[in-house]
């Protein structure tokens, strides 16, 4: 087990996180508070009611539960609470740059006014970045289960929020929900559109439960074609999950050449049963193949825990010890879009922090990977 020295160590290494759904930041407790603000009936007795029933056996199973969860959300404030939490537990955890998805479709389609939404996560995020050390940007996802056409319309709804970069912050788009049957190329012509709309930094769900192939056409639509590309600097490509990539080496080899970064998320995977036990979880065949992993929450309050706890699961399980720890911190770090400055004062902390470390054993000697002691 990790002791409290190694925890303390994780959660002041400063992090980006680059994959959470603030919807699955929905905690039973915040659920509650809204059924009873916004006077909804909601078919559990009680925090611990809610929390027994999170057992999913599948993505399918989560997304379900998910989005009747989500379905509390009604009013601008409901949101800016959600967001509200999620940053409190987010700076809890030392992480200093937040990439946010959100699903507009989950809250227009129920008559919910994209206004809403969006004016009370970024006003929370505004408040959030006043109050602690922490910047964020906002990723509109498309709901792959539904049409092309339903994409196009809510991408039209976050144009008059795009001018406002600044306040807004909507950097890009993401593809969620349920994968297997829907691959990227269903997405092309729209994400291609955001991109036409200076939405650049894009990101799709990948791989959790789909084939191989579903990152290869991932890859085809987020590479920037250099004639199109508008900003100077050049972002990194990024695919969410990417677990299955693993099962095909040529695409390994081309993950690793284009720097592409994978946004893992360790609990999901486990509480989806994308992997059957921590042992067998891919984080370190992609570490091992010099893949820019990076750790995250997906959804915290419906798997069990936020960002540490995901790094946490992992140096349980002797996956990871604390030198990949730092390695994880800073590929997250160097693939968030936060200013240069800042980014540079992050690389030089997590160097020392690094250097602070016991070595590794030489290989071949024995022994065990360095630990700290409480
Ligand atoms: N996968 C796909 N869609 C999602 C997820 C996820 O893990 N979380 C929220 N929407
Ligand atoms: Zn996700």
């Amino acid at each position: 087990m990790a002791t409290q020295e190694e925890i303390d160590f994780i959660r002041r290494l400063p992090k980006a996180e680059l994959h959470v759904h603030i919807e699955g930041t929905l905690e039973p407790e915040l659920m509650f508070k809204l059924a009873e603000r916004n006077k909804i009936e909601i078919p559990y007795k009680s925090v611990e009611e809610v929390r027994a029933a999170y057992q999913f056996s599948n993505l399918q199973d989560f997304l379900d539960i998910y989005y009747a969860g989500a379905g509390i959300l009604q009013k601008e404030q409901g949101f800016y609470d959600l967001a509200a939490e999620y940053f409190e537990h987010a700076a809890a955890d030392g992480v200093v740059d937040s990439r946010i998805f959100f699903d507009p479709q989950t809250h227009t389609d129920r008559g919910i006014s994209y206004d809403a939404v969006i004016q009370g996560l970024v006003r929370a995020a505004h408040d959030a970045a006043e109050k602690f050390d922490i910047t964020f940007s906002y990723v509109h996802s498309f709901l792959r289960h539904l049409t092309e056409e339903a994409a196009f319309e809510s991408l039209a709804m976050a144009e008059p929020y795009l001018d406002d970069k600044d306040f807004y912050r909507i950097v890009g788009v993401g593809l969620d929900s349920s994968e297997v049957g829907n691959p990227p190329k269903k997405f092309a012509r729209v994400i291609a559109k955001a991109v036409e709309m200076d939405l650049e930094e894009n990101s799709i769900h990948a791989a959790e439960e789909g084939p191989p192939k579903y990152v290869r056409q991932a890859l085809k639509i987020l590479k920037p074609k250099k004639a199109d590309r508008k900003s100077k600097t050049l972002k990194p490509i990024i695919i969410d999950h990417g677990n299955r990539a693993m099962e095909d080496p040529a695409l390994v080899a081309s993950l690793r050449e284009d720097g592409v970064v994978l946004t893992v998320c360790p609990l999901s995977n486990l509480k989806l049963r994308v992997v059957t036990d921590i042992s067998k979880h891919p984080i370190r065949k992609m570490l091992d193949a010099g893949l820019k992993a990076t750790i995250n929450s997906d959804d915290p309050a419906y798997f069990g825990g936020y960002i540490v706890d995901n790094f946490v699961v992992l140096l349980d399980a002797d996956e990871i010890d604390l030198r990949d720890c730092v390695t994880l911190a800073r590929n997250s770090i160097e693939a968030s879009n936060m200013g240069h400055n800042r980014k540079m004062h992050y690389l030089d902390v997590l160097q020392e922090m690094e250097d602070s470390l016991p070595l590794r054993p030489v290989a071949g000697a024995g022994g065990q990977a360095p630990r700290l002691q409480s």
